[in-house]
């Protein structure tokens, strides 16, 4: 018996190419040979048609990631696409659940396309660092025009069939039974004649704005800042509409083979991989049953509580939003029903979606109402004290099995169990801010959380469209505790010459989405200004909290008062550099007798990634992150790190361990502060000839 994934077969007059590649049907070799093997073979039959289609879950989802970063081996998919389309009989294609990359490619050098409702079709190949690389961008243009295939290779996000249909590139809407009502599209197209319809051969619409192509860069220069695929992808579609298939297969092959070699592309496929990581849990059986999580309660209808509430809404899941007084209660629907109308002016929602979305969460200033909710997420404000009070309250009130979550940012979870007596119920459900928006989900385990806990928590993270990562105990969890060394060297470098504006615009050149100093403006300095007295810091006695501490006391809160480490217009929220900040840098340098002087990027770079990576990897060290890709993927959704760069410890094996372990020592030794000294974890690697990337495959 063959163990090819390809099948052919007669269905009367239909010669049927069927693919079945479980999960997704990547076009692995495997797959490429059998689909070869099939056109050959159909050549000699008296097929009148062919019809391609797929077994499983869904049509082709595109390459083999898992080949991309190996040798080619044949058939190559462009040759089979150019096969296709030229096969002297018809094909049909015939489409369901996601026609992706080389699948939706392979779709679009078939004669006829077909799919049933809800399928799938998009070119998401920039997320991986590529540009379709089996005609994509030469064909999709053919079939919708240079505007519509401008928007969905660039942006890589798919169009549903309905929306395919009313642009040209499928022909037809099947019914829910695929294979019966492909058949029978097919056979239709029999008896009607219908003849081979070579999309290469159809020629571009010339695009209504003479200026689209220049004005789609400037359009998208922002989004795919540092990236290389996107002016390529432009580059391409615009050689599409005037050039014929032959010479812009070429050009796409040439910019596809240099995204694929890219480092961008490396990172970016590891970022693909890592994300899908983060659900496995080495300690927890993937078959751990998750509890059910039908209603939720949120305690702190403040910045976050909001949010929170509103991810389960979004998701249809009902919500009992609670806080100590009707004023504040009336205070944070408030500001839900501001974020939904924003949402709609954005046409990201429609008034549907937000009416259905707002009609989940009910607003009460009673505890008791959340004796039915099946978890009920904490977001009070950041004292031990009140959130200890209000633990015990949620274990009084909350009913048996429910699972009681906080929000805490660095308060030990272990003390918050301790206020209950359901510990193995308890664990921490980190979102970020805007919470809404963010799509990280830190999940705090904490010593007696029960793995059943945890899985839900991924499993309902998932379901709220956030990335969940699991992560242990200690203060500030991952993402908070590598972001104090990253900060406290941006403020040193404040203090030794550079200026605000430096430090940001170098790390936003770099490709971070906000400097380190522009994002405390947006957060507020008064909250790490308070959490810094609560602790018992005095103001201005260390010098990397002297600045913010100042600026605080000089009513400078950041954007909120319209100054911080930088001035705001009040209107449109620009920044600009500020002599005030320069002036109390001085003094302050002064006082801690810090010479000030010229800093270089390189400087800048290294001290900042620098931090992240000892940081990260002393993280690893103690077990508190599974494995560097979490880390990575932590940053990536929480802190505005660029996908393309991988991530910070991803980051770390391309600059390669040894040059990092290199300057991180010669930091060490030239300020003897402990925070340089190299972790064991790094040093360890360095000595075996080894990456980070080697302890992904747990
Ligand atoms: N290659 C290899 N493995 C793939 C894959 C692919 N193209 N797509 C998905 N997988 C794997 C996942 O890693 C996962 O493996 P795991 O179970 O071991 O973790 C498994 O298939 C299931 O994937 P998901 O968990 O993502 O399943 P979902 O149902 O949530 O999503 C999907 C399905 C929408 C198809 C999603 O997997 C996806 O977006 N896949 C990638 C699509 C893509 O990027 N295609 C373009 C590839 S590049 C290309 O085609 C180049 C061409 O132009 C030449
Ligand atoms: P906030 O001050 O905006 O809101 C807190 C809300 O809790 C207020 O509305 C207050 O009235 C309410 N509250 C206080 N005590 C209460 C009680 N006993 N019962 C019911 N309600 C009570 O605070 P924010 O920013 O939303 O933070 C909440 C939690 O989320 C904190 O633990 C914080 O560390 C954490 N967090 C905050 C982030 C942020 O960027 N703001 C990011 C991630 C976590």
């Amino acid at each position: 018996m063959s163990d090819s994934p390809v099948s052919y077969g007669k269905n009367g007059s239909i010669g049927v190419i069927s693919i079945n590649n479980p999960p997704v049907n990547a076009l692995s070799q495997k797959v490429r040979q059998g689909i070869s093997d099939a056109l050959e073979e159909s050549l000699g039959d008296n097929s009148k048609i062919l019809l391609i289609m797929c077994k499983g879950r869904t049509f082709i989802a595109g390459a083999d990631i898992t080949e991309l970063g190996k040798p080619p081996v044949p058939p190559h998919l462009p040759d089979i696409i150019t096969r296709m389309e030229n096969h002297p009989k018809p094909i049909v294609m015939a489409l369901h659940g996601n026609a992706l990359g080389g699948g939706l490619e392979l779709a679009m050098a078939g004669h006829y396309r077909c799919a049933i409702p809800g399928t799938k079709l998009g070119l998401p190949e920039v997320k991986l660092g590529l540009l379709p690389g089996a005609g994509g961008t030469q064909r999709l243009p053919r079939l919708v025009g240079p505007e519509n295939a401008l928007d969905m290779i660039v942006s890589g996000n798919p169009i549903n069939a309905e929306k395919a249909l009313k642009m040209g590139l499928i022909d037809h809407l099947l019914d829910e039974d695929i294979e019966k009502s492909a058949i029978a599209y097919a056979n239709q197209l029999i008896q009607s004649n219908s003849d081979v319809r070579p999309t290469g051969k159809i020629s571009v619409t010339t695009p209504s704005n003479s200026n689209l192509f220049s004005e789609y860069r400037n359009r998208v220069a922002r989004k795919t800042r540092g990236q290389i695929a996107p002016d390529f992808i432009i580059k391409l579609v615009e050689l599409a509409c005037s050039s014929d298939i032959i010479a812009g297969q070429e050009k796409e092959r040439e910019y596809f083979l240099e995204c694929r070699s890219s480092p961008q592309s490396a990172a970016l496929r590891h970022v693909f991989f890592a994300e899908r990581a983060t659900s496995k849990l080495p300690d927890i059986p993937s078959d751990t049953q998750p509890r059910d999580i039908s209603s939720a309660g949120v305690i702190g209808a403040g910045t976050m509580g909001g949010g929170i509430a509103m991810c389960f809404a979004n998701a249809g899941i009902p919500v009992k939003l609670i806080d100590t007084d009707s004023d504040a209660v009336a205070r944070g629907m408030q500001i839900i029903e501001k974020n939904y109308a924003n949402s709609m002016k954005r046409g990201r929602f429609t008034q549907e979606k937000v009416d259905a979305a707002m009609s989940c969460i009910t607003a009460s200033t009673e505890f008791e109402s959340l004796k039915e909710a099946d978890i009920v997420i904490e977001a009070v404000f950041e004292n031990m004290a009140v959130k200890e009070k209000v633990f015990s309250q949620m274990d009084e009130v909350c009913k048996k099995g429910a699972i009681l979550a906080s929000n805490t940012s660095y308060l030990d979870i272990d003390q918050l169990a301790d206020s209950t007596n359901r510990a193995k119920d308890v664990i921490g459900s980190h979102f970020f801010s805007p919470a809404n928006v963010m799509k990280l989900l830190e999940i705090v385990r904490a010593t007696r959380t029960a793995p059943d806990v945890v899985q839900t928590l991924i499993k309902l993270s998932r379901k709220i469209g956030k990335v969940p990562v699991a992560v242990g105990l200690c203060h500030g969890f991952v993402g908070n505790r590598m972001l104090k060394g990253y900060g406290r060297q941006a403020q040193l470098l404040l203090l030794e010459g550079a200026s605000p504006q430096q430090i940001d615009s170098v790390m936003e050149g770099w490709g971070l989405a906000m400097g380190p100093l522009a994002v405390s403006d947006l957060a507020g300095l008064d909250i790490g200004y308070r959490s810094r007295r609560d602790q018992g810091l005095v103001s201005g006695e260390l010098p990397e909290f002297a600045l913010p501490d100042a600026l605080v006391e000089l009513d400078r809160l950041g954007q909120k008062s319209s100054a911080g480490y930088y001035q705001y217009d009040k209107e449109t929220r620009a920044r600009q550099i500020d002599p005030e900040v320069e002036a109390l840098l001085k003094d302050i340098a002064a006082r801690f007798e810090i010479t000030r002087q010229t800093i270089s990027e390189e400087v800048i770079l290294d001290r900042l990634l620098l931090a992240l990576v000892n940081e990260g990897t002393r993280i690893l060290e103690e077990g508190i992150a599974t494995r560097p890709s979490d880390i990575d993927i932590v940053y990536l959704n929480g802190y505005g790190f660029p996908a393309w760069r991988g991530g910070p410890m991803f980051h770390a094996d391309t600059v390669g361990l040894d040059t990092v372990v290199e300057k991180i020592t010669a930091l060490y030794n030239s300020t003897q502060d402990d925070f340089w000294k190299p972790s064991k974890l790094l040093e360890n690697l360095v000595e075996k000839g080894d990456t980070l990337s080697s302890l992904n495959n747990k």
